[in-house]
């Protein structure tokens, strides 16, 4: 188990913003060594600047699509030999897609899938044999409390969330089973203040200004604060981390409530109103039973804010 990032080869992806970002600089500050990568050369470029600053010991960056399978494999066999091995990977890359079902484009959906499972699995099959070769190595796989339950709108999200932290509790198994010596930790975050949703894709009839004002107004935690929390649970070697008060809210509230809690869900995001283009429907109160979590998503339309 990791204790102490001094001098320790960390592997970050969507290191170009938000969490990614964030995670860098915190293990920057540690003194890591950096393979950083992101597909957004210029974000990258802003983190890698501050991230020197901040004391990193090394830095790599790689302008890198997780998507991309054979981009992955030869970056993740690369990172370990130009540094001579790797400790931590956190396969963080991610994007937003606000969109029904019904009206969900083939081209969106698998777009939604590459980067969110697809990239998650690459990355996660390419680097476990230098993690292994560490026999301290740790694995981060980041999902969302978008795995955690379903939400209208984010059936693409949704399913990409759950089958990270399907995949990432199996791989966490064969670890544990084969005496590997590798950790592995699913993240699930509520509401984080990042650009996901500025950044995201719609269908027609969802408006992103209203999207992203929904997640602005509804993300309650810092990329930074989300980076220690992530941080220090792989310190702890822990199996699951939640980000955010929400984030465990949900998770504690959708075991306690059982068959009551998509309901729930229904009733908070008719409050939360619609992010079509469409004229709102008049204003439907209903009335939450109880006391609402305050349920901050990614930042999509449907749900449960709160307010
Ligand atoms: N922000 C939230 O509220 C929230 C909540 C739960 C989970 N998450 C998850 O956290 C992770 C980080 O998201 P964030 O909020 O920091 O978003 P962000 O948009 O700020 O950062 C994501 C980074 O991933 C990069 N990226 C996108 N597609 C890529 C690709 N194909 N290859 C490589 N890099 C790519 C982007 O360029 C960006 O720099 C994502 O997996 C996201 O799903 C975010």
């Amino acid at each position: 188990m990791i204790r102490e990032f001094t001098g320790r080869v960390c592997v970050v992806t969507g290191a170009g913003s938000g969490i990614g970002r964030a995670l860098a600089h915190e293990l920057a500050a540690h003194g890591a060594r950096l393979a950083l990568a992101d597909v957004d050369a210029a974000g990258l470029a802003e983190t890698r600047e501050r991230a020197a600053r901040m004391g990193a010991r090394e830095i790599h960056t790689e302008v890198l699509d997780v998507a991309d399978r054979a981009a992955v494999s030869a970056w993740a066999d690369a990172t370990a030999e130009r540094f001579g091995g790797v400790d931590l990977v956190v396969n963080n890359a991610g994007v937003s897609l606000t969109a029904d079902v019904e009206e969900m484009s083939w081209d969106d959906f698998e777009w939604l899938m590459g980067v969110n499972f697809w990239g998650v699995a690459y990355g996660t099959k390419a680097f476990l044999p230098h993690l292994r070769r560490s026999r301290e190595g740790h694995l981060v796989n980041i999902s969302s409390v978008f795995g955690l339950f379903g939400v209208p709108s984010q059936s693409a999200y949704c399913a990409a969330k759950y089958a990270v932290r399907g995949f990432t509790e199996s791989v966490r198994q064969e670890m544990r089973l084969s005496g590997s010596g590798v950790a592995v930790t699913t993240v699930h975050p509520g509401g984080i203040k990042t650009n996901i949703v500025r950044n995201s894709r719609t269908s027609g009839a969802h408006d992103r200004d209203k999207v992203t004002a929904l997640h602005d107004s509804a993300s309650r935690t810092s990329a930074q604060r989300a980076a220690r929390i992530i941080l220090r649970g792989v310190r702890r070697g822990r199996a699951r981390v939640y980000v955010g008060a929400d984030a465990t809210a949900i998770d504690v509230g959708s075991r306690l409530l059982g068959s009551v809690f998509e309901p729930l869900v229904r009733v908070v995001s008719k409050r939360t109103g619609p992010t079509t283009l469409a004229p709102a429907p008049r204003t439907v109160r209903a009335k939450a039973p109880g006391p609402v979590p305050t349920l901050s998503p990614d930042g999509y339309s449907n749900p449960v804010t709160g307010g």
